[in-house]
């Protein structure tokens, strides 16, 4: 059962711009959150906006855990506004967390541009109990949107950087820096990032027979698989039905499950 607490903001910065990282105070969340899984924060007391708003863990720790976001719209440009000391409101863990990768595969984790927010903390579950340090490929527009790039770094994952203007790393796509790595049936991967961006990583993994796990994104409101408004078209029918919630089925998905032509 997720819980529904007011949390302390322990910290709060930029960290790039337009992005900032928030520490909050729920030992109760952090007791039983999970890599993968993630918040529902209201972003401002009472009807206004009124639909809270879903954010990735990033990382998990004793006493709370941090969530890294990007300025969007009025929900997020609100949360910027926060300082340390205040509260926000927020519901979880919710969602599936990514799985554990089978004994001998090596972990390749992708995240493009905010999408890379789940993924600290998952390198840090693959490093403790699975005795893996990933590989990690970060891709974003341009060097200043390439995130978390000192985190994985202090972790000695090894990192290759993409960039669309070739200002940092290789010039090109997250799914053509995936592609040095070699992944293959050996190496579970797991990404998160724009649409297009997991798409073109999960078309890498098809052709190439690597088991790939995709966290996706949608609007929602609810945040708990009742209202039906974050649904994606999936390949197969899981329990009669070809719609699955990227709430409470997902967020993170197989990607051979999702129709990704849709
Ligand atoms: C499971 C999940 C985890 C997420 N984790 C993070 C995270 O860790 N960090 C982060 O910065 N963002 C994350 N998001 C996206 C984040 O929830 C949206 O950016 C945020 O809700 C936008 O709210 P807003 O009021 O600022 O913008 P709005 O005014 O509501 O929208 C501004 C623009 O963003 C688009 N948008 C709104 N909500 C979403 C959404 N859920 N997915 C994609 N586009 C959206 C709108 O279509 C619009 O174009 C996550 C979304 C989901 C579903
Ligand atoms: S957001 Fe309501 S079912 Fe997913």
């Amino acid at each position: 059962m997720p819980h529904v607490v007011d949390c302390e903001i322990k910290a709060h910065q930029e960290v790039a711009p337009g992005h900032y990282r928030m520490a909050l105070h729920c030992p109760g969340i952090a007791k039983e959150a999970l890599p993968g899984q993630f918040c529902m924060i209201e972003v401002r007391p009472g009807y206004h906006p009124f639909l809270r708003r879903p954010m990735s863990i990033e990382r998990i720790f004793r006493d709370g855990v941090s969530i890294l976001y990007k300025v969007e719209g009025e929900g997020t440009r609100l949360l910027s506004g926060y300082r340390t000391g205040q509260s926000l409101n927020v519901q979880g863990p919710l969602g599936k967390p990514f799985p554990l990768p089978g004994e001998g595969k090596r972990p390749i984790l992708v995240g493009g541009g905010i999408g890379v927010a789940p993924l600290p903390g998952l390198a840090e579950r693959l490093m403790r109990e699975a005795g893996r340090t990933p590989d990690i490929v970060l891709a974003a527009r341009t060097d200043s949107l390439l995130l978390c790039g000192k985190d994985f770094a202090q972790m000695r994952c090894r990192v290759v950087l993409a960039t669309d203007d070739g200002s940092a790393g290789m010039k090109g796509f997250a799914s053509d820096a995936l592609r040095t790595l070699n992944p293959g049936p050996d190496t579970v991967v797991y990404c998160c990032g724009p649409m297009p961006m997991m798409r073109a990583v999960h078309d890498v993994c098809a052709e190439l027979d690597a088991p790939c796990f995709a966290s996706l994104e949608a609007l929602m409101a609810c945040g708990d698989g009742v209202c039906m408004g974050c649904v994606v078209e999936a390949n197969v029918e899981i329990e009669a039905e070809r719609m699955v919630r990227v709430c409470s089925d997902g967020p993170v998905f197989d990607s051979r499950i999702i129709n990704w032509s849709a």
